[in-house]
């Protein structure tokens, strides 16, 4: 398992107090790829998101998900090949049926499904990586912080959703 971080532009580092933390956990067959071809070609990417890189989708499971959110991630991002297209036997059919059981889990819990990010075959290109990325991050900052909801509640009072 590798990891890997978008370079900071400078316009990314203007914006870098209101980035959310995003964790993505990425096959390397499929946004891997579409991971280091942004990179590579310098596209601009929200900078508070950081990749995991694991052979298959398969290997992600609901446990590490929760421990993302648990260590103060604000949204998780899990992508694998087209359903189809899936190097170990299709076996991210099994990760999309574990991931929407997970989003009900989420919802359930008031962590909100819509943290959780699950995509096939969307990023395994550099623009389509980052337009992902951008969209995901975009989303999560509209949404009212984890972190200080956690805090509110330990010291028993309201969450600031500002
Ligand atoms: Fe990419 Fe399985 S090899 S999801």
């Amino acid at each position: 398992m590798t990891t890997c971080a978008p370079e900071k532009t400078t316009q990314d580092r203007e914006g870098d107090v209101a980035a959310p933390k995003i964790l993505v956990f990425s096959c390397r067959w499929c946004s891997g790829i579409g991971a280091d071809d942004a990179g590579r070609q310098r596209l601009p990417m929200p900078p508070g998101f950081r990749c995991v890189s694991m052979e298959c989708a398969a290997g992600i499971n609901p446990d590490i998900v929760l421990k993302a959110f648990s260590a103060g991630a604000e949204g998780v991002a899990v992508l694998g090949c087209h359903q189809d297209g899936c190097r170990y036997n299709q076996a991210n059919h099994g990760t999309a049926k574990r991931m929407e059981m997970l989003a009900t889990l989420l919802e359930t819990v008031g962590i909100g499904a819509d943290r959780l990010l699950t995509s096939f075959g969307t990023a395994h290109e550099g623009h389509q990586f980052a337009e992902l990325m951008r969209r995901f991050s975009q989303k999560i900052a509209a949404m009212p912080s984890l972190t200080r909801r956690k805090s509110a509640d330990a010291a028993g009072g309201c969450a600031d959703d500002d």
